[in-house]
């Protein structure tokens, strides 16, 4: 059996963290942390649980994580993560960071897009990136692994193959992303207010958002070239999901084989990957809808000749895929578990 805790259990990620540990049969949920709700019934924030399960939330300590767990999941804002990872490490947890904390590998990178210092920039170099799609290998042996953003999840998966086979401009690419109100946290706000979030198609920071570092880096990192993303989010009416749609630049003229056979071979026997390019049924290209509840990432292309162009999607659930889902993924693959236990649910339909 092994011992995990969640800390930030009362939030949005830390919910679907004990949704989908809380039945698994291999994994003891031992510590569930809200400052807040210290001493309440987790089912009393998460009514889904009602019958599930009996534990109640704890204060954050790290004497009491130490006693209680081998792994530990922090799903806390950026910046809460920071000071705690250290701490942790050096009782000998191991750590999957929620957060943005330690996704980034250079330490200009967090002045630049989060306007702060990073304060421990040796284990910027430790932490593992943790898209088990690209970092497989380093994940299975890290100790810290730095979850990905929602939105970096989805863009960085329907761009690596293009980028990888030089078949768009790696300096010129458009992101266009569509997101649910669940990808901003449960921490209630005016944006957030019922009258106000409702029938919003509402864009935000749009030329500034923070994930568009991650998606560089990643992308640069497989691509070895100088890599440029505009990217551009819009809050849109439902609570789960996102669309990341990318215009790419072709180099050459290219065939539509070409692209399948990027995708295919980048993506050849990764169960969470589900290429979507279809000419009948509902989800003929990507839709958020069809992956809702679920870890799969679904990814669709096409290929515009007139304007030299290609469309890339993917949709994901922000908090699968895009958060828990995909830390639970990394749990499995540090155990040594096939990276799917627990995680082979179907998406809800219809929602
Ligand atoms: N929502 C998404 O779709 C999504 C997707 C990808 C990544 N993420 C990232 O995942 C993290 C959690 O997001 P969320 O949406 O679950 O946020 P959330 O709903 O606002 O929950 C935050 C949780 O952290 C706890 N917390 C806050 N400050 C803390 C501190 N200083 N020390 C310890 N606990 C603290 C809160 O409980 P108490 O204040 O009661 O302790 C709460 O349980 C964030 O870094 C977020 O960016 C979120």
């Amino acid at each position: 059996m092994v011992n995990v805790g969640i800390v930030g259990a009362s939030g949005y990620t830390g919910g679907e963290l004990l949704r989908l540990l809380l039945s698994r049969q291999d994994i003891s949920v031992t510590l569930a942390t809200s400052r807040k709700h210290n001493g309440e019934y987790v089912f009393r924030v998460h009514p889904n649980l009602k019958s599930i399960t009996t534990l109640k939330f704890s204060n954050p300590s790290i004497d009491n994580i130490a006693k209680s767990c081998d792994y530990v999941f922090l799903a806390v804002p950026h910046g809460s993560a920071v000071n705690l990872v250290p701490k942790l490490l050096e009782v000998g947890l191991k750590v999957i960071d929620l957060s943005a904390d330690f996704r980034l590998k250079d330490p200009k990178d967090y002045e630049k897009w989060y306007k702060f210092k990073h304060p421990f920039p040796d284990l910027l170099e430790k932490a593992v990136y943790g898209l088990p799609e690209l970092h497989f290998d380093e994940i299975r042996k890290a100790s810290l692994v730095a979850n990905p953003g929602c939105t970096s999840t989805a863009t960085i998966l329907s761009l690596a193959p293009l980028v990888k086979n030089n078949l768009i401009d790696a300096e010129r690419i458009i992101v266009d992303v569509k997101i649910g109100s669940s990808g901003v946290g449960g921490s209630p706000s005016i944006f957030s207010h019922h009258p106000e979030r409702t029938y919003v198609v509402r864009p935000y920071q749009v030329a500034s958002h923070r994930h568009t570092a991650e998606v560089e880096q990643e992308l640069k990192r497989i691509s070895n070239k100088n890599v440029k993303i505009g990217m551009t989010p819009h809050a849109v009416d439902i609570v789960r999901g996102i669309l990341s749609t990318s215009y790419g630049f072709t180099n050459e003229k290219i065939q539509l084989s070409q692209i399948w056979h990027a995708y295919r071979e980048a993506y050849n026997g990764r169960k969470f990957i589900r290429l979507v390019k279809d000419v009948q049924g509902l989800e003929k290209l990507p839709d958020p809808k069809y992956v809702v509840g679920s870890n799969f990432c679904d990814i669709g292309f096409e290929l515009d000749e007139r304007f030299g162009r290609i469309i890339a999607f993917s949709a994901i659930d922000n908090l699968m895929k895009g958060a828990s889902g995909q830390a639970v993924q990394n749990l499995n693959i540090m155990l040594g578990l096939d990276e799917t236990t627990g995680l082979l649910i179907p998406s809800l339909h219809p929602v």
